[in-house]
């Protein structure tokens, strides 16, 4: 390597490993996604924020190859692609924690952690799945994520609380090589503790330099942990910043399009006056 070129790799920026470029989406006669541009970054919290109906299920069904794109471009670190099928995804290091997280109740944690891809012992007809290898592994890895109150493998997983559930699941992706992890609404089904155990085993999968995307109605769970974000409206990006550049306020108002809140209050006066006996 010359001198030259090798300032150049000190200077280099890496692309971003996943990346949007111009993309819509139509259902038919629905325009779910239009012209969105969006980048994913290693070891950056991006929240995806918008209302019900503002396309961010179908934006992230389009990473993690659910859906493919009507028209744009996805870009995988730098190279164009397209994924056929969420197993392709997967196997590229996208994985999805969607909101019911995907685990079976009635397994226990080591049963889940390895669902499909059991760890074996023996050979031939003596294949027999490992258990202690899998109970000893599924701990190992949802404890280093901060969940200590889980110490029992064989516990059912419908006995575990909702946090511990989403640790769970977001453990497993790290264990199968996720190099971005998206999770939909992981704290829309929880209260405060259980959120805030979450938000901070979100900070810890970022510390390891993984991307991920957090789809979120709430705005402060989104600024108490996030880096980046994009605003989905009606399936357009109204607003796109980071940490640090809006307050609060600015961001609910993004959020519920501030004029709405003001017809809501009209509205509301109108159904009083409907039920306000005339004199
Ligand atoms: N498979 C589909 N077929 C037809 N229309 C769809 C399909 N999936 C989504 N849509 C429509 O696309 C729009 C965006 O939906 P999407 O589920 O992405 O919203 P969302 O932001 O995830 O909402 P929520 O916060 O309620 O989960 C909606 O109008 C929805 O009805
Ligand atoms: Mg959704």
């Amino acid at each position: 390597m010359t001198e030259h070129q090798a300032s150049e790799h000190v200077h280099e920026v890496l692309p971003p490993i996943l990346e949007l470029q111009s993309i819509t989406k139509r259902f038919d006669n629905v325009l779910a996604l239009h012209d969105v541009s969006m980048q994913i970054n290693p070891g950056e919290v991006h929240c995806l924020l918008g209302d019900n109906g503002a396309g961010k299920s179908t934006l992230i069904k389009i990473f993690s190859g659910v859906h493919q794109q009507t028209s744009g471009n996805m870009c995988l670190e730098g190279a164009s692609i397209s994924f056929a099928n969420p197993r392709e995804a997967r196997d590229r290091g996208i994985a999805t924690v969607h909101q019911g997280t995907g685990v079976l109740p009635l397994m226990s944690v080591a049963r889940n952690f390895f669902v499909g891809s059991e760890p074996t012992r023996g050979k031939g007809v003596l294949r027999r799945m490992d258990m202690a290898e899998a109970r000893r592994v599924s701990l190992e890895q949802i404890q280093a994520l901060g969940i200590r109150r889980v110490e029992d493998a064989d516990q059912l997983v419908g006995t575990l609380s909702g946090g511990e559930r989403q640790a769970l699941a977001i453990s497993r992706a790290l264990y199968f090589g996720a190099r971005v992890l998206i999770l939909d609404e992981p704290t829309a089904a929880l209260g405060v503790r259980e959120a805030q155990t979450v938000l901070k085993l979100i900070r810890r999968v970022r510390h390891r330099g993984v991307a991920v995307v957090l789809v979120t109605h709430n705005a402060y769970h989104a600024l108490a942990v996030g880096d980046r974000f994009t605003i989905l409206i009606h399936g357009e990006a109204a607003d796109s910043f980071v940490q640090g550049e809006r307050t609060r306020e600015e961001v609910l108002n993004l959020m519920a399009g501030g004029e709405e809140l003001e017809d809501l209050q009209l509205e509301l006066e109108e159904i009083d006056a409907e039920f306000t006996p005339s004199a």
